[in-house]
């Protein structure tokens, strides 16, 4: 499915299903059988936000349906109005046809422009459409082909740019959920670096990985310690994008792609183990960034970093006490296995200093305790830049894919000593998010640098049960307004 902008005044549409408030679908019906139709589907309808009704119209009629979306008329917050169009954007998922014309982009919202409004409108059509299917052997998706944005010739420009970035920020959307939905038995590090491959046919994309005998070489003893359980091989995949000028500083964004996490020898408990099939939703994350971003042909340099690896126990699995010497040469003594993720990412945050980035931004479904401190409403933020750090929170604010800093205090530290080695990879003593934040800082010095732990956001389970594509639409975000800046 694909956005595309539409000029047209509302009153010569035709359409197989306009989008609307509910006094707009009204102005669409000009003729008297289908004024008098409208009115009497809409008769009880209560036009409160976050609620819809599909109105068809007679057959002659040139707009068939209309979506009424309620709360619509009149000014509102961008709380609701992303309420209004999170409701629209469901209805339209079960739509039997092929396109549709979204007039909520002309809805007032209080302090927000038409780029704003377009994109969170987009955003939502994006995440409500999104279906997983490669392994049902019968499915029904989505039979919406395009959805126009109708726009006056004023904004035409301004919605033009939207819905560009729309389509671009889709495709990173559904790279991610995908990865992240595969089954673990399919996607696995080498399944990741197969389709991280498939991104070089972009404009300005080169895809390459170093594989465990080169890591060996660098010295990435933390890396393999966590790959070496399992017999899929590790990958440190890198995808470089250059769209901005010869040497322009460029963005790291580095993710955690533990393609399945059992704990190693510190073997988990069985109840969801499953949803551990998640644990490379970091690396879906930047994956999905960076296909955004090439697609949208931003002017900015970008390389992507992806720890991918398998946490499995084994006889030949790295074992509690075992101590590693990382790619930057401080020593590791591993006390629990499953405290994997920051020994993936530590060794790829010392590799991304060899770029001189501008700002480092790491992702990762790193800790249990994020959860515990967030839910899964917000992704949590640490840095050691407050100007990162607001920028991500801001990208965040803008999309809805809302993030909340936390404190990276010296006073964390201290719980990572070790008797044995230069530190320990888990620390006693509570905020399980805080510290693992504090062990990636110490490899992310001086770098400008930030982490962002999604365990609570990257992935829902129960009924719901997925990858939310989060935080792609945050990183898009950044990444945009780094272009502009
Ligand atoms: N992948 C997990 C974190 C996780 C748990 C993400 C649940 C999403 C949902 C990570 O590798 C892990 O196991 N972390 C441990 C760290 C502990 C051993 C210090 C945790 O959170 O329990
Ligand atoms: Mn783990
Ligand atoms: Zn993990």
């Amino acid at each position: 499915m694909k956005y595309s902008t539409k000029t047209e005044s509302l009153t010569e549409l035709k359409t197989p299903c306009l989008v609307a408030s509910l006094a707009a679908g009204r102005r669409a019906c000009t003729r008297k059988g289908e004024r008098e139709a409208f009115d009497t589907a809409t008769a009880d309808f209560g036009n409160k936000a976050g609620t819809h009704l599909m109105v068809h119209l007679p057959s002659s009629a040139p707009i068939r349906r209309v979506l009424v979306a309620g709360g619509a008329d009149g000014e509102v917050s961008p709380a609701n109005y992303r309420k209004i169009v999170n409701a629209a954007a469901r209805a339209l998922k079960s739509l039997k046809a092929r396109s549709a014309v979204w007039a909520l982009a002309q809805v007032k919202v209080d302090g927000e422009d038409t780029h704003w409004k377009a994109s969170a409108g987009l955003f939502a059509v994006s995440k409500a459409l999104y279906g997983f299917d490669a392994h049902k052997t019968s499915s029904t998706p989505s039979e919406l082909r395009t959805l126009q944005v109708l726009c006056d010739a004023r904004s035409q420009s301004t919605v033009r740019r939207a819905v560009r970035q729309s389509n671009a920020l889709k495709s990173g959307l559904d790279l991610a959920r995908d990865l992240g939905n595969h089954p673990p038995n399919v996607c696995n590090p080498t399944y990741l670096l197969r389709e991280a491959r498939k991104l070089s046919r972009l404009d300005k994309v080169t895809v390459s990985a170093l594989d465990e005998r080169r890591m060996e070489e660098l010295g990435m003893g933390a890396f393999l310690a966590v790959s070496q359980g399992s017999v899929t091989p590790g990958k440190m995949i890198i995808v470089n994008y250059k769209g901005g000028r010869r040497g322009d500083a460029p963005v790291v964004l580095v993710g955690k792609g533990i393609t399945f996490d059992t704990g190693g020898i510190s073997l988990k408990p069985p109840a969801a183990m499953d949803e551990m099939k998640f644990d490379m939703c970091g690396a879906a994350s930047v994956l999905g960034a960076t296909r955004a971003a090439a697609d949208a042909k931003l002017p900015i340099n970008l390389i992507t970093m992806v720890a991918a690896a398998e946490n499995m126990p084994s006889g030949v699995a790295t074992r509690p006490g075992d101590i590693v010497t990382t790619h930057s040469g401080k020593t590791v003594e591993i006390l629990n296995t499953d405290a994997e993720g920051r020994l993936v990412l530590c060794d790829a945050l010392s590799y991304a200093k060899r770029y001189k980035p501008k700002a480092v931004v790491d992702v990762a479904t790193l800790t249990g305790a994020c959860i515990v401190a967030l839910g899964s409403h917000a992704s949590a933020v640490y840095s050691n830049d407050d100007a990162l750090a607001e920028e991500l929170v801001g990208a965040g604010e803008w999309t809805g894919d809302r993030a909340w800093r936390m404190p990276l205090w010296d006073e964390y530290q201290t719980g990572l000593k070790s008797n044995f080695a230069d530190m320990a990879n888990i620390a006693g003593g509570g905020a399980g998010s805080i510290t693992a934040a504090c062990f990636l800082s110490r490899f992310a010095e001086p770098m400008r640098w930030a982490h962002m732990d999604v365990a609570g956001s990257a992935f829902q389970g129960g009924a719901q049960k997925g990858a939310t594509g989060r935080p792609v639409a945050l990183l898009f975000r950044y990444l945009t307004q780094q272009a502009a800046a």
